[in-house]
């Protein structure tokens, strides 16, 4: 046999094993997909304060604005300590938390924050356009960060929408 058909045979052959290894021998590689959790009822309070802070980290836009830690010269309250900040403005104004934190989200001008300006837009419309059931989740995610979470899905959304009524939807 020539020098050449019998390389020819060698490299055919280790080609051959190499892909027996990866094809039986190898453990298997599996993708998971991240698993997709939807807002719908059944849906936990820990599943909804994640989708709440994916959204006011993600497609909310709320980070261009707000900082995550209290910093000098913030244009908006620190996200981190939200939810006891808001707990106190509620308790202040002697309405119920859940509808303070509804009520700065969707009408952001009718109360304005101590200390800061009048420029947040609400959340439900363009151009941030949150739909209701992704209100509920920020607002559960923002309790979350400094006081007791009482917002929950779909119990929520009636007080969500009484705000939307009183505040002109
Ligand atoms: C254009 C800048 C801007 C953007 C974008 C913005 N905010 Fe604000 N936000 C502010 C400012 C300024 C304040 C303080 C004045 C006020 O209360 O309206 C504020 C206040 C708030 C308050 C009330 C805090 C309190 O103590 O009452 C909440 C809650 C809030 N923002 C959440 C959000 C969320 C969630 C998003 C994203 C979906 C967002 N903001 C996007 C500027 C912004």
């Amino acid at each position: 046999m020539s020098g050449v058909i019998r390389l020819v045979i060698v490299v055919l052959a280790i080609n051959g094993f190499f892909t027996y290894i990866g094809l039986f021998l190898l453990p298997q590689a599996e993708s998971h997909p991240p698993k997709e959790v939807k807002i719908e009822e059944g849906i936990t309070v820990e599943e909804l304060i994640e989708i709440g802070k994916n959204i006011v980290f993600g497609k909310g836009q709320c980070m261009v604005c707000h900082p995550v830690k209290e910093e000098t010269g913030m244009r908006a309250p620190a996200i981190s300590t939200i939810g006891a900040l808001m707990e106190r403005e509620a308790k202040e104004r002697g309405i119920p938390f859940e509808e303070h934190v509804f009520e700065a989200l969707v009408a952001p001008g009718n109360y304005v924050s101590e200390g800061f300006a009048n420029i947040m837009p609400p959340v439900h419309k363009p151009p941030i356009g949150l739909t209701k059931e992704e209100i509920v989740a920020v607002a559960a995610y923002l309790q979350s960060n400094g006081s007791k979470v009482t917002i929950t899905f779909p119990e929520s959304l009636k007080i969500l929408e009484e705000v939307l009524k009183k505040t002109g939807g």
